[in-house]
């Protein structure tokens, strides 16, 4: 009874996303995969397109625990070749792509500008740049079919400050550029496809837990100043702590629905207070 009276509840909410389906990139962990879930609890169904495909297939199964259609490609988001698969098996598995989110990420070891060798800074680059182009470009077709589509990319707070005091114990160039160049392609993507039925934005997220991202770049050497690193953030953040992906979870099915369809082109912070 109470089952049928919240399911009620969602359908006649704007937050409602049953029979959408979401493509998220890097969605097999950490944030990626609590936006999975989120939109899974809404009504859609989940592609996850990601390098992990072990990892990936372990999400796809809880998803389809809740009661939704999931699917996983193995697919590098710098690997033209294979992002179109992603995208065709996305579309003949699930039927549609109504949702993007353009989420995996790498991060670079800390280092300084003039000490960072060239391929560490095109690696970040290729991966949290130029691959939300590739996936873009390859779902765009898709969506301009359909006439509708809604783009979410992953940008960070290093998008907004470089961070000075943050960055003294982990100087990152590759990662800001990155991130800072995602904000501008998500304007030129909301600016190019609005009277197609297409919105773009990005979502900005601070210091958040439970994910690889930091600790699986820097490896053991992160351990002698991930203590400093921590106590630094901390310091800068207004709220005093790291966010919980979970937190990040309202604003991705806001975004998702159609409680923000007059909404493109847009930046979402969601830092407990650090880019003030
Ligand atoms: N964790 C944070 O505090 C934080 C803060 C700001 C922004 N972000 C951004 O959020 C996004 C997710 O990061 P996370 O913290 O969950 O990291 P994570 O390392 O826990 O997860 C990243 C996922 O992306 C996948 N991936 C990596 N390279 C890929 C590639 N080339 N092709 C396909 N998949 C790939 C990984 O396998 C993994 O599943 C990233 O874009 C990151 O920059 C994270």
């Amino acid at each position: 009874m109470e089952e049928s009276h919240d399911k009620t509840d969602r359908k006649r909410s704007m937050f409602d996303l049953s029979g959408k389906v979401a493509l998220i990139t890097g969605g097999a962990t950490g944030l990626g995969k609590a936006f999975g879930e989120v939109l899974a609890e809404f009504g859609a169904d989940i592609a996850i397109g990601d390098i992990d495909d072990a990892t990936a297939r372990q999400t796809a199964a809880q998803i389809e625990k809740m009661g939704r259609r999931s699917l996983v490609v193995k697919a590098d988001v710098t690997r033209p070749d294979e992002v179109q698969r992603m995208v065709d098996e996305t579309v003949a598995g699930l039927g549609a792509i109504d949702i993007l989110i353009n989420n995996a990420g790498v991060t670079a070891k800390g280092m300084r500008i003039h000490e960072m060798p060239i391929e560490v800074f095109d690696r970040v680059i290729d991966i949290d740049l130029k691959g939300v182009f590739i996936c873009t470009r390859a779902v765009l077709p898709v969506m301009l079919k359909q006439g509708k589509g809604n783009i979410i990319n992953i940008a960070s707070s290093y998008a907004l400050r470089p961070f000075f005091n943050v960055c003294e114990l982990k100087p990152n160039a590759s990662y800001v550029t990155a991130k800072t160049g995602l904000i501008g392609l998500t304007k030129e993507t909301a600016v190019e496809y609005a009277r197609d039925g297409i919105r773009a934005n990005a979502v900005i997220p601070g210091w958040f837990t439970g994910t690889k991202l930091t600790v699986a770049t820097e490896g053991p050497e992160y351990a002698a100043f991930m203590k400093q690193y921590d106590e630094t953030v901390l310091r800068l953040t207004p709220m005093g702590r790291k966010g919980d992906p979970s937190e990040l979870k309202g604003l991705m099915v806001y975004l998702a629905s159609d409680a923000s369809g007059f909404v493109t082109g847009q930046s979402f912070v969601v830092d407990g207070g650090i880019t003030i």
